[in-house]
């Protein structure tokens, strides 16, 4: 098949371009060039999405502009990036995938919920980039969903992704618990019973996209893994790649709170940990997409390919998210004096 990939340089859309490879697709990757590069075997094809008709002048060059039997958009936070690109490639896309998010739900703290819950109000216009409200984020998502559907809602499959991880992951989140583990000693987890957990592993959820670019599937599907516990997630973590002396102090989320431990992500947080107003978004029914030839590995191999990344990067840069080492110690006398 021919695939054309709108990102293919980081994270998720470069595993995608790399599944798609690896089952033997000629695969092209638009980007701007600046995270990186696609997969070596992978065309490039230069363009900014924020420059209107970027795309299509760039493409216009292409062998490929008789078309694609399949076209992947990641497009993160804009509908008129999603509008522009169907505008120009969906007379010329056999099948279209979109990647959008589970904060596209109205309700973040509805658990078992499934793709029929009630999404937020759709925001049509470019929201400000830098924006970090994941309502902002959802809201762009449920208008690109729409436009997608729109315009080629017969041959469409929109992926709702939950908690993506493993390498590559520009945000830091699981790999802060894979590195420190790893590092070993007293490492604070936060103590929440019964806080709903809910992963993919960037792979899986690749290989799961080009499987269902192969074989035509189309409809709405969330993108995340099996259904578990904050802890046991951890567990699973420290168990694939904690090292011998690794001992996970479970600390309060009061101490954490008063500490100013920070839930999610970012910096002086404890990645993953999520208000209970928000464990929905971790507790997806996922029966229709394992029905739908979802598959996910055991989280230990998704801990090890973090890990491996991580050790790659250098286990002493400034992480996006997570405690640290400093902050670490705090929070343990808070919660050894406390
Ligand atoms: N991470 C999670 O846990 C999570 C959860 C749910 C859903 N999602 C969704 O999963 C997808 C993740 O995609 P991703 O991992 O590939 O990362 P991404 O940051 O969403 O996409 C990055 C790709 O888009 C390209 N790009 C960025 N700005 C561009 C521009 N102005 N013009 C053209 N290309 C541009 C980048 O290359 P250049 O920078 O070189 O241009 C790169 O190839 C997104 O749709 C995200 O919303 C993620």
């Amino acid at each position: 098949m021919r695939i054309l990939v709108l990102g293919g340089t980081v994270f998720l859309s470069r595993a995608i371009a790399e599944a798609a490879l690896a089952a033997g697709h000629v695969v092209t990757c638009v980007s701007r060039g600046v995270s990186g590069a696609p997969p070596p075997g992978a065309a490039t094809v230069k363009a900014d999405r924020s420059d209107p008709g970027a795309l299509a002048a760039a493409l216009a060059g292409e062998p490929s502009a008789r078309g694609f039997d399949a076209v992947i958009d990641v497009a993160t936070m804009s509908a008129p990036w999603v509008r522009e690109a169907l505008g120009v490639l969906a007379d010329r896309a056999a099948h279209w995938t979109f990647v959008s998010s589970i904060n596209a739900y109205a309700d973040p703290s509805l658990r078992g919920g499934t793709v029929d819950q009630p999404t937020l109000a759709p925001l049509h216009e470019q929201p400000d980039p830098d924006s970090d409200d994941p309502d902002v984020y959802g809201a762009a998502k449920v208008a690109s969903e729409q436009a997608v559907r729109a315009r080629v809602g017969d041959r469409a499959l929109i992926v709702r992704g939950g908690l993506i991880c493993g390498a590559g992951d520009l945000s830091d989140r699981f790999g802060y618990w894979a590195e420190r583990f790893a590092r070993g000693g007293r490492a604070v987890v936060p103590d929440v019973p019964g806080h709903p957990m809910q992963i993919i592993d960037v792979r899986d959820l690749a290989e799961w996209i080009v499987r269902s670019a192969e074989t035509g599937a189309t409809g709405v599907f969330d993108g995340t893994g099996s259904r578990s516990t904050l802890s046991r997630v951890l567990e699973q973590v420290a168990d694939a790649v904690g090292a011998t002396d690794l001992d996970l102090v479970r600390v309060p989320p009061e101490t954490l709170v008063s500490e100013d431990v920070a839930i999610w992500a970012g910096p002086r947080s404890l990645p993953l940990w999520l208000p209970e107003s928000h464990w929905g978004i971790a507790d997806r029914d996922v029966t229709a997409s394992f029905a739908a030839g979802l598959g996910t590995r055991p989280v230990g191999e998704t801990a090890r390919a973090a890990l491996e990344r991580e050790r790659e990067l250098g286990t002493a840069r400034d992480r996006r998210s997570g405690l640290t080492a400093d902050e670490e110690r705090a929070v343990l006398r808070a919660h050894t004096t406390g």
